[in-house]
């Protein structure tokens, strides 16, 4: 099946040609980063007003890379929720807008488990396997044993790993958002230069807590007058970094152990972080693990890992109809649970 797959949740306008839910053929990006720096963060309003802008050139993109015409298109699948409401209804309401002129099916997909598929887009992964989801909004561990039967395992009490990147970012002057720029300065410093702390690492849940880890910072910046110098700056990064992945390693580790499950998928846009992805081959070869760890432009949003969930489903006949609507938020649960039955 050849698929247009649609993702405006947040800041990145995406649209991708997918075929078979397997096979990238496009993968277009217009991403409002540059014009949200100026702000620290993601302004909801200039969102929504860029992807009206940006959607039609992004499809467009999409259909003339992949070399295929909007006739040659068998369903769309859109990107449904989570995210920011006014952003996701400009690539719900083009997607309707191309089913109904085009009698198409389309499905309203989940970001979050976009993102979990993501690593098919590269090769076959078997279920079940533990998933480790870090993004802006997100840092959830699952357990999934198939496409829509999803089981959440432990998930951040506080901000997201991406969120605390980003505060930290800003709390630094680095320009937004801060995760990348903090990788970055952290290959230069020193990780053990400052015993920033581990939250909950030792509470026996799978859960996380980065909020105490961002005040940390916050205290020994504080505290430090010359912590801005270039190289307190770089040893902050890597300590920061250092306590991030400790944490995020070892509580996915603890979670596999208590699963028996030897397969890992690391998947959103902090699973481009460097340290992350060290860390976790580490762990894998420790633990002879299955890791699946997608190239970072599948990592961070994009619209082709929607199309993997929305094949399967518009495959196993299921479909949104045009009555599909945006959900600001929708946990991976509630889906599996709407599925009991179906699949
Ligand atoms: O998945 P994503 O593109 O969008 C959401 O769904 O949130 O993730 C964006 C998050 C941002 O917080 C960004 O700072 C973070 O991913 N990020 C990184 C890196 N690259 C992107 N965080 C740490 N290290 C990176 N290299
Ligand atoms: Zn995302």
């Amino acid at each position: 099946m050849l698929l247009l797959a649609i993702d405006t949740s947040c800041d990145e306008t995406a649209a991708a040609v997918v075929k078979d839910g397997r096979v990238i053929l496009s993968n277009s990006i217009a991403s409002q980063v540059k014009e949200h720096a100026d702000y620290g963060g993601v302004v909801p309003e200039i969102a929504s007003r860029r992807h009206l802008e940006s959607i039609v050139p992004v499809i467009n993109e999409a259909l003339r890379q992949a070399k295929v015409t909007l006739a040659d298109i068998e369903g769309i699948a859109v990107t449904k929720g989570p995210g920011l409401v006014g952003a996701l209804l400009v690539g719900v309401s083009t997607a309707k807008a191309i089913a109904c002129v085009r009698k198409l099916p389309v499905i309203g997909v989940n970001h979050i488990e976009g993102h979990l598929l993501a690593a098919f887009l590269e090769g076959p992964v078997e279920f079940p396997f533990i998933a480790l989801v870090v993004s802006g909004g997100h840092t959830h561990l699952y357990r999934v044993d198939g496409v829509g039967r999803y089981r959440t395992l432990g998930q951040t009490l506080d901000d997201a790993a991406g969120e605390a990147y980003d505060k930290v970012g800003k709390l630094l002057g680095l320009p937004y958002p801060g995760g990348a720029a903090i990788d970055r300065l952290a290959a230069q410093g020193d990780p053990a230069a400052i015993k920033f702390p581990r939250p909950l690492l030792h509470d026996g849940s799978c859960n996380f807590s980065f909020s105490g880890l961002k005040t940390a910072v916050l205290n020994h910046l504080q505290k430090q007058p010359r912590a801005g110098d270039e190289g307190s700056l770089a040893n902050i990064c890597a300590s920061f970094q250092a306590a991030a992945c400790e944490v995020l390693v070892s509580k996915t580790a603890a979670a596999m152990a208590a699963s028996g499950i030897k397969r890992l998928v690391v998947a959103g846009g902090v699973a481009c972080n460097s340290g992350l992805r060290r860390g976790m081959e580490q762990l894998a070869k420790e633990q002879q693990l299955e890791l699946h760890i997608p190239a970072p432009l599948l990592c961070t949003d994009n619209a082709a890992m929607i199309g993997v969930p929305g094949d399967f489903y518009l495959t196993n006949g299921i479909t949104s109809g045009l009555e599909l609507d945006a959900l600001a938020n929708w946990p991976l649960d509630t889906l599996t649970a709407s599925f009991e039955g179906v699949l």
